[in-house]
């Protein structure tokens, strides 16, 4: 491992640092190395790959598999950023000896440096016998995609004093079981940094509010890329949907009249060769 990498020990003492953690989502070696370059501490290889890659309507169909091969893209580009990848629907709720048999891949073959799961204290369990492998773990608690039948839709969790109560119980769950940092997602903003407060690992944000210990986007949110979904809480930081747009309609027009390739986008023969005769 290079000594510039991102740690998970280092990660744990951001928490009593300023300075925010930036996480954001990737899912191929390219966007993934540009995000790097760039300054990301995290990049999330994150199941949501179900609906902005693979354009579901949720993540529940995506694969072990699947997760394997796009985190071993990511981590291929990552330099310095820490890579995480989501363990997806499935692959740990059936049992804690699945969970680390997932998690375990997710590490060999998907070359992660840890994993995320969803859940709480109903989690707790598989967390402990994951770490206790030696495979750090992030939690995942709020508004959890994988439950979105249970929860009747991407709603905000955590609205009621009860349902806070129940996301506090959550994130003491996880960091009991030694989780190193927690996801808090789609709870009302004093909810997230009442449990910020509360827990000494780093939380870290997606529409929860600006007191949580770091940020996470999904790239093609961040990219203004994606627009099936556009929750409040997404800023969009340029929009190159449209860019994209222009770019690949100035490209038919090049290839239509002509104009594409041009001599400098194209080869000669040795000089003196001739092509063969028809
Ligand atoms: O799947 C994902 O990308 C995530 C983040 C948005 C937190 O879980």
């Amino acid at each position: 491992m290079s000594g510039k990498k991102v740690t998970t020990t280092q990660l744990l003492s951001r928490k009593h640092s300023p300075e925010k953690i930036a996480v954001v989502t990737a899912y191929d070696a390219t966007i993934a190395g540009l995000l790097d370059a760039a300054g990301v501490d995290v990049l999330m290889v994150g199941d949501s790959l179900g609906m902005v890659v693979q354009g579901n309507e949720n993540t529940l169909s995506v694969t072990l598999e699947e997760m394997i091969y796009h985190c071993r893209a990511v981590a291929r580009a990552a330099t310095r950023a820490h890579v995480v990848c989501d363990l997806p629907f499935m692959s740990y709720q059936v049992s804690p000896e699945q969970a680390l048999v997932s998690a375990g891949r997710l590490m060999k073959e998907g070359a992660a440096e840890s994993v995320k799961l969803e859940g709480g204290e109903i989690a707790a369990a598989s967390v402990r016998k994951i770490v206790s492998a030696g495979i750090p773990v992030m939690g995942h608690i709020g508004l959890t995609p994988q439950s979105v039948h249970r929860m009747g839709g991407f709603r905000i969790q955590g609205r009621t004093l009860d349902a806070a109560q129940a996301l506090m119980n959550d994130a003491r769950a996880l960091e009991e079981s030694g989780v190193y940092a927690i996801v808090i997602e789609g709870v009302p903003s004093e909810v997230a940094e009442s449990i910020t407060r509360a827990v000494n690992v780093p939380t870290i944000g997606i529409g929860a509010g600006p007191g949580t210990d770091g940020q996470v986007l999904v790239c093609y949110d961040l990219l203004g890329m994606y627009g099936a979904l556009s929750p409040k809480f997404v800023r969009r930081f340029r929009e190159l949907g449209g860019e994209i747009g222009e770019a690949a309609k100035e490209y038919v027009a090049a290839v239509r009249d002509g104009a594409f390739p041009a001599p400098q986008h194209s080869f000669s023969m040795t000089e003196g060769e001739k092509p063969p005769q028809v």
